[in-house]
């Protein structure tokens, strides 16, 4: 039934944005940045619906590239962006994977944990949460409305080299979506929390039970569950099918183009070193949610000093080195920021929420991103780097979050023109 319309909508919308120089590849101030707007397939809410769907073989630029930037939003039909009130965009995320050619592909319902090997492999990021967990390029949620993930020039990531894609595979790629319908819902910041006791479920996705501690997190609210609505309330909005539309900004791949490795650190991550524990190995086991419990201050309502400052922090081993070019939080509603700390102590990244205006106050519409000076912020391998994540606990928060998205490059543009001072860090190429 839906599908001529899901034709229809995957309809691309392409256009070259900058067409720098001539035709000679030698010279780096030839690379045209290639821009591709494409659509997911639709999803149907209704309200209190949450959704959770894995897109496979999603429309994505097939050659030798460099992604310099990947953008997301939720539209109607007829393309207009959805409020977060209405649909709350939970998260989502891009995750590259190789299918073998005798493989049958996987269902909208398959969730990465269940593509096994040799049929598929996930071609993750460069870590560091371990198989299966966090592998994504880009991973994010309602913050995506007004996010830069524009990577400046020469920098990207580099994808569909066909030296590493191995023999008999494909490499594919895949959109995790996570949205929650809260129009009519008895408690928004409850669905949007999923908060247990508002989902009437005893089970989670995977049929375990779920037990009386677990207050609330995405065990709660997985594909198909339903958000309390107010009865009357819920009545007076109608069935409606969403899109995501995703732009994919790159260059194709040539000598000029310096590959960025990309790091998802999460600030759960129990990962402990070897000094700290008697255990054999350093496993990073990264929960990706946590709980903030309301302390005894909520008349103040504000983070005042520590008052109200529940402050969730981790260390790592920083698996390479290499220098900073980008960086960026992931947070959720009472968020207040997040930090990223070299073993000396220096900030080599700060990231903080923007919170949405009129009828989106309240939510997190956008966070602040680290654009250091290419080569300013090195970081060496084995250092001990720690992230911090900040939220107001003027009230209780379930299943929050504080990712780190880390964008690494071995080496830096060095240029005996002028060329590296020239180029923004947004999607200009200045001559
Ligand atoms: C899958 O493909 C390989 C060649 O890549 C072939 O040798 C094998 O027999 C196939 N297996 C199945 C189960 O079809
Ligand atoms: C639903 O009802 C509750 C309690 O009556 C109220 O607080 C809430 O604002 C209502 N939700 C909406 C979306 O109107
Ligand atoms: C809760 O779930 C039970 C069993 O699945 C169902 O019988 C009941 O109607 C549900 N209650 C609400 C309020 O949806
Ligand atoms: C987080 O809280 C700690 C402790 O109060 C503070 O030192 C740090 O600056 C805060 N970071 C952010 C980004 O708010
Ligand atoms: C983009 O970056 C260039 C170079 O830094 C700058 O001159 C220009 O004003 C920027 N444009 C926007 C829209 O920020």
């Amino acid at each position: 039934m839906w599908l001529p319309l899901v034709l229809v909508m995957m309809t691309m919308i392409s256009c070259l944005e900058a067409v720098v120089g001539t035709n000679n590849n030698n010279n780096p101030m030839n690379m045209v940045i290639k821009t591709q707007t494409f659509s997911s397939p639709s999803f149907t809410m209704t309200p209190g619906l949450v959704i959770e769907k894995y897109f496979y073989d999603i429309n994505f630029p097939k050659s030798h590239i460099a992604i310099k930037s990947f953008d997301v939003e939720v539209v109607d039909e007829s393309g207009n962006q959805i409020p977060l009130p209405q649909t709350y965009l939970h998260h989502w995320a891009l995750v590259r994977y190789y299918q073998h050619k005798n493989a049958t592909n996987p269902t909208i319902n398959t969730v990465y944990s269940e593509l096994q090997e040799p049929n598929f492999i996930i071609a993750s990021n460069n870590g560091v949460c371990g198989r299966n967990v966090l592998t994504a390029y880009y991973a994010m949620g309602s913050e995506s409305r007004k996010l830069s993930t524009f990577l400046p020039h020469p920098y990207g990531i580099e994808v569909g080299n066909p030296k590493e894609i191995p023999a008999d595979y494909e490499e594919r790629w895949s959109l995790n979506v996570h949205a929650i319908d809260t129009r009519g819902a008895e408690n928004k910041l409850g669905c949007i929390e999923c908060h247990c006791h508002l989902y009437n479920i005893t089970k989670d996705r995977f049929g375990r039970p779920l037990t009386e501690d677990y207050k609330g997190g995405l065990r709660c609210c997985y594909d198909k569950t339903k958000c309390r609505v107010n009865v009357s309330d819920g009545e007076d909005f109608k069935e409606r099918n969403l899109f995501v539309r995703y732009r994919v900004r790159w260059v194709d791949w040539n000598d000029f183009v310096i590959p960025v490795k990309v790091y998802l650190l999460d600030v759960t991550d129990t990962w402990k070193p070897l000094s700290d524990s008697k255990e054999a190995s350093q496993q990073h086991n990264c929960l990706i949610e946590y709980d903030v419990e309301a302390e005894s201050c909520s008349h103040t309502n504000k983070v005042d000093d520590d008052k109200c400052n529940a402050v969730k922090k981790s260390k790592i081993m920083f698996p390479s080195s290499g220098y900073l070019i980008y960086g960026v939080a992931h947070q959720h509603i009472g968020a207040t920021g997040a930090t990223f700390y070299g073993e000396d102590g220096r900030v080599l990244c700060s990231s903080s929420p923007i919170h949405g205006k009129g009828n989106e106050e309240g939510y997190v519409t956008g966070m602040t991103t680290c654009y250091p000076q290419p080569g300013s912020m090195k970081i060496k391998k084995g250092e001990m780097v720690t992230f911090v994540s900040n939220y107001s606990s003027t009230m209780t928060h379930r299943g929050v979050m504080g990712i780190f998205h880390i964008f690494v490059a071995d080496k830096i543009f060095k240029s005996s023109s002028p060329l590296s001072e020239e180029v923004g860090n947004n999607n200009t190429i200045v001559m």
